[in-house]
C-alpha cells in the first residue's frame, strides 16, 4: 500500500490542468468520496496494526499534498482571470500624492525651534477665553479700546466669554500655575473683529514668548531678539528697537529688522526705510506679575509677541493674507520644498 501511495504522491506532484474543468476532474479523481484517496482510506482499515502508524502518515501526507496542489492550480486560474478583468499592467503607475505642511505651520515650527534652542518650552491655552486672562490680568484699563466690541469677538454678548485677541493670555495662565523660572513660547490662533482684506483677517496666528526669573534684564531680551532675528532671517540681519507702549510691559518696544529683501538699502517693500517691523516686546509690567501671584520684588521678566503671518510674509513675500486661509493647492504646493 505504501508503494501505491508513493506512486500517487508522484502523480499529484506532476499534476497539470489546462482549465477549470480539467482541475475539477482531477479533484473528483483524487478527493471526492469515491476518489482514489477515499478508497485508500477505506483500505486502511485492513492494514496490519503494526504498520498503521507508518501508512497513516503517508496517507495524510498524500491527502494534504493533493489538496495543496489543487489549491495552487486553482489560484493560478483565479489570478489569470482577475488579471484580464481588472489589472492593466501597461498603465502608468499612480504617483502617490504627499500632502505638504501649511506655510504658517512651517514658520511656526521654525520660530518654536529657535526659541527651543534657547531653552523655551511650548505652552498652549484656550482660544475661548475670559476677560481676566485676555485683558484685566494684563493691565488693560477698563476703558481700553481693545475691549471694545469693535475689536473683540464676544460670545453671545457675554462680556466675560470671548475669543482671545492675542496669545498673551497664555502668559497669565502659565504664571498663575507655575513658579519661576518660567521660559515658555506660546503659539496659537487669535481673533479680532476686522474687515477681511489683503492685509487684515478676523483670525490670524501669534507666538508669544515669556521669560520670568531673578535678574532678567532688558539686555537679556535684546540678546534673545538678536539671536532670533539672525536665526530666522540670516546672519547678516540687524535689529533695532523703538520705544512703544503695551499695557502689560514697561518699558515696551517694537523691533524692526533690516529689510531682508534689499538688505537695508531701501526698496518698495520696506517703503525705502531699510527696516521692517516684526514684533512687540518689553519687560513684564510688575502689576502683571503681581496679578499672577509672582513677587515683583524678587522676579523680573521679559515678554515678546509676533504675528506668524507677518513673519511668513517677510520670509516668502506673500502679498495677500487671505491666501493663508483659502487652501488653494496652487499656493500651498509652492511650499513643498520648505517642508
Ligand atoms: N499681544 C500683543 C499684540 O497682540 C503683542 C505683544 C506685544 C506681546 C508686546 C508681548 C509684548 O508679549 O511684550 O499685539
Amino acid at each position: 500500500m505504501i508503494d501505491k501511495i508513493k506512486a500517487l504522491l508522484q502523480e499529484v506532484e506532476n499534476m497539470k490542468a489546462a482549465n477549470a474543468e480539467e482541475l475539477e476532474a482531477l479533484r473528483i479523481k483524487y478527493l471526492s468520496k469515491k476518489g482514489e484517496i477515499s478508497s485508500l482510506m477505506n483500505d486502511f482499515r485492513n492494514v496490519a496494526a503494526d504498520q498503521k502508524r507508518e501508512v497513516g502518515q503517508f496517507l495524510n501526507q498524500l491527502k494534504e499534498a493533493t489538496q495543496n496542489k489543487i489549491n495552487e492550480l486553482k489560484e493560478g486560474f483565479d489570478n489569470v482571470q482577475t488579471g484580464n478583468d481588472d489589472i492593466d499592467l501597461t498603465r502608468t503607475a499612480y504617483p502617490v500624492q504627499l500632502g505638504t505642511r501649511h506655510p504658517l505651520s512651517i514658520v511656526k515650527k521654525e520660530i518654536c525651534d529657535i526659541f527651543g534652542r534657547l531653552g523655551f518650552s511650548i505652552a498652549e491655552g484656550p482660544e475661548i477665553e475670559d476677560d481676566w486672562h485676555v485683558f484685566s490680568s494684563l493691565n488693560f484699563a477698563e476703558d481700553h479700546p481693545a475691549r471694545d466690541m469693535q475689536d473683540t469677538f464676544f460670545i453671545q454678548h457675554n462680556p466675560d466669554v470671548l475669543l482671545r485677541t492675542h496669545t498673551s493670555s497664555v502668559q497669565t495662565r502659565v504664571m498663575e500655575n507655575q513658579e519661576p523660572p518660567i521660559r515658555i513660547i506660546c503659539p496659537g490662533r487669535v481673533y479680532r473683529n476686522e474687515a477681511i482684506s489683503y492685509r487684515a483677517h478676523c483670525f490670524f496666528h501669534q507666538v508669544e514668548a515669556l521669560y520670568v526669573d531673578k535678574n532678567v534684564s532688558f539686555a537679556d531680551l535684546k540678546q534673545a531678539l538678536l539671536f532670533f532675528a539672525k536665526e530666522m532671517f540670516g546672519p547678516e540681519t540687524k535689529i533695532r528697537l523703538r520705544p512703544s507702549y503695551f499695557p502689560f510691559t514697561e518699558p515696551s518696544a517694537e523691533m524692526d529688522i533690516s529689510c531682508n529683501l534689499c538688505g537695508g538699502k531701501g526698496c518698495a517693500f520696506c517703503k525705502h526705510t531699510g527696516w521692517v517691523e516684526i514684533l512687540g516686546c518689553g519687560m513684564v509690567d510688575p502689576n502683571v506679575l503681581e496679578n499672577c501671584g509672582i513677587d515683583s520684588k524678587v522676579y523680573t521678566g521679559y515678554a515678546l509677541g509676533m504675528g506668524i503671518e507677518r513673519i511668513t510674509n517677510l520670509k516668502y513675500q506673500v502679498k495677500d493674507l487671505r491666501m493663508f486661509s483659502e487652501n488653494d493647492v496652487r499656493f500651498l504646493k509652492q511650499f513643498e520644498s520648505a517642508n
